[in-house]
């Protein structure tokens, strides 16, 4: 059966295909249950002669298995061995796969999961509760750029990296508002609403789509016409999976200089790092659009005269893109943010594709092919939350953190503010609804790089205490959390009888009144919740 699963073969069905269908089944039931069985000759039924499946098909007696499926595991907590295994993963090379995917998997009533670029932080789209299978769109990654209407159609397999190296390659003053890091793939991403460093400037990556395709669950592949305004709404904020498998999207591409300046400046507790960030929870989401200043806070070692004394202390690192020059940045810094003290030694400037590997962390002067790397930098267990900062904190706030911040050691925060554009679109313009009167929202981490349930659970504690901390100087009734940084602590569906109880409790953190939209387009496009998984958005339910 060997040749049935070899990614690199394609078998002509037409002629043979009887004959075929009998020899694989004849192959297959030594290794796998009458289950897959029945679901796989399903598949092959169903997948066009001239786009045969089988070679798409992973079971877990193909010896590759194990690689493919952990070839887009991004959080190593959900790589151990008793994580469970899909049946089957399908790595689809055409859209008639993805057709037969959804309708064998309704027909056999075995939950589906999507992957694109596996960075979904509670691993959502590999790994599942009850028997499920992976469909796995990271072959479907085509990247079709038009200058000349300033647009793109790209499929939800490719990587943000993929993405803005081949605008990049047709035109040095285009870009795209998407996420930070290269390797994250287009279809969570878009699906879930995608911020970056010019959201300021451009709003999310929503804001900027203006056409996809889905297959929805009755196979059909639809486009924005034929989907209507209201599917098209919900798959740009309001995450694919509860709605379908969305195959591309089509974006406007945003306007940028040839040359744009990034700086990172560091400052401990010892450098006034208080007062500085003090300052910059005024200064920040209030400053020119095109800059966007990210803030990251976390416990280093004191250091003095050149060694460490064994204390801790906070640090501040201060990351900027600003869409435009050094100088102009330094005059406007000195103006807007004196007390950070840049200088223009602290600039680089750099083209907007090599700032993304500064933001990175990777030496610019690589080369910038790099960012078609599918390999991330580095791989780590991790755990993630979010929050929304409506009002500045105070100094005796700020202070009450860093304590408690030293106290966990380990639990990282991420300043990413808002204002500029974000403040300017409407709150219902998209399912994402964290708009107007946001200042900045918080990221926590926790990175550890050892196995173990004993470790992960203490470092997920202590993002979970951090959070707790967090409570008085945060978003209230709702607390709003951001879907892109999936976090199950907020709720789990279980897609039973109380399944819209269940998704109310995430759903309006996520999602605050936009909730019932959501809910009202699920239950007109998946009545039966097909497109369903730990926080996917529930049907209403029944009278
Ligand atoms: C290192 C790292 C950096 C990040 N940086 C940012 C950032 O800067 N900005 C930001 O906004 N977010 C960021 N994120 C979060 C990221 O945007 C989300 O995790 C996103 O969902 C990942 O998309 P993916 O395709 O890689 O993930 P996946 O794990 O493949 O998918 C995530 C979710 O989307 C669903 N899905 C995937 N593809 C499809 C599809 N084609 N159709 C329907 N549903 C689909 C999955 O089923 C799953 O529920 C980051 C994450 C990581 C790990
Ligand atoms: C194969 O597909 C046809 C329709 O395309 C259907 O009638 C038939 O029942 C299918 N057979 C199996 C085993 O799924
Ligand atoms: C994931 O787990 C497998 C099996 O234990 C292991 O071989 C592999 O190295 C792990 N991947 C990473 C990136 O650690
Ligand atoms: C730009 O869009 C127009 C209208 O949709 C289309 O006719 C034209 O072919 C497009 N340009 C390119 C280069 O594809
Ligand atoms: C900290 O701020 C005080 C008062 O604003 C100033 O006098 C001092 O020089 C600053 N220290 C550093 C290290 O910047
Ligand atoms: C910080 O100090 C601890 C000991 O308190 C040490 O184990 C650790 O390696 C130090 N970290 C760095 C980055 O120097
Ligand atoms: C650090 O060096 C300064 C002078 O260079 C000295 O006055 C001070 O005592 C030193 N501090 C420590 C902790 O060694
Ligand atoms: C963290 O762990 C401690 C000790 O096990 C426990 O008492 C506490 O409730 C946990 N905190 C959170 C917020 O989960």
């Amino acid at each position: 059966m060997e040749f049935l699963h070899s990614p690199n073969r394609s078998i002509k069905l037409s002629l043979i295909f009887p004959i075929f269908v009998l020899l694989f089944f004849s192959c297959i039931v030594s290794s796998t249950n009458s289950h897959d069985n029945t679901f796989i000759h399903c598949l092959v039924n169903h997948s066009q002669p001239s786009h045969p499946i089988t070679s798409s098909i992973f079971t877990p007696s193909n010896p590759t298995f194990s690689s493919v499926l952990e070839a887009y595991i991004r959080n190593l907590r959900f790589n151990t061995s008793t994580t469970r295994k899909p049946y089957l993963i399908i790595t689809a090379l055409h859209v008639s796969h993805i057709q037969a995917s959804i309708i064998c998997a309704k027909k056999h009533n075995l939950q589906m999961k999507i992957r694109s670029g596996g960075h979904d932080y509670e691993g959502v789209s590999y790994v599942a509760e009850v028997p499920f299978f992976i469909l796995d769109m990271f072959n479907l990654r085509s990247i079709d750029v038009d200058i000349e209407n300033e647009t793109a159609w790209i499929q939800t397999g490719a990587q943000l990296g993929e993405v803005y190296y081949t605008i990049n390659k047709k035109s040095e003053i285009h870009g795209f508002p998407a996420g930070v890091c290269p390797t994250v793939g287009v279809g969570g991403h878009l699906s879930g609403g995608g911020y970056g460093n010019m959201m300021r400037k451009f709003g999310l990556s929503v804001d900027n789509v203006i056409d996809a395709q889905i297959i929805d669950v009755n196979g059909k592949l639809l486009d924005r016409k034929s989907m209507g305004e209201d599917l098209f709404w919900a798959i740009r904020g309001g995450g694919g999976a509860s709605f379908g498998v969305v195959l591309s999207y089509k974006i406007k591409l945003v306007r940028i200089p040839k040359r744009v300046t990034v700086f990172q400046i560091r400052k401990t507790l010892e450098q006034n790092a208080s007062d500085i960030i003090y300052n910059w929870q005024h200064v920040a989401p209030n400053i020119d659009n095109d800059l966007f200043i990210r803030l990251i806070i976390d416990v280093v070692n004191v250091t003095q005269n050149g060694t460490q004394n064994g204390a801790k202390t906070i640090r501040g690192s201060f990351i900027s893109l600003f869409l435009g020059d050094s100088k102009t940045l330094v005059s406007l810094m000195n103006e807007k943010f004196p007390s950070l003290g840049l200088k223009e030694s602290d600039c680089i400037e750099t083209s907007w594709l090599q700032s993304v590997l500064f933001w990175t962390n990777i030496d610019i002067t690589k080369p910038v092919e790099i960012l078609l790397d599918r390999q991330p930098q580095s791989l780590n267990y991790l755990k993630r939350k979010s929050d929304y900062v409506k009002k500045p904190i105070s100094k005796k706030g700020l202070e009450g953190i860093w304590k408690k911040m030293i106290e966990l050691e380990g639990a990282i925060l991420y300043f990413n503010p808002y204002g500029g554009k974000m403040a300017e679109i409407p709150s219902t313009e998209t399912p994402f609804p964290h708009r107007a009167g946001n200042l900045w929202k918080v990221q926590y981490q926790a990175n550890w790089n050892v196995a173990g349930k004993d470790v992960a659970d203490y470092n997920i504690n202590l993002t979970r205490q951090l959070h707790k901390y967090m409570t008085p100087f945060v978003s209230k009734n709702p607390r709003e959390a951001f879907l892109n940084y999936k976090d199950l602590d907020l709720g789990i569906n279980h897609n039973g009888k109380n399944s819209y109880n269940e998704g109310r409790v995430y759903g309006v953190e996520y999602f605050k009144d936009n909730f019932d939209r959501l809910v009202k387009i699920k239950t007109k496009v998946d009545p039966h919740n097909f497109f369903r998984n730990e926080q996917s958005i529930p049907t209403q339910p029944s009278l």
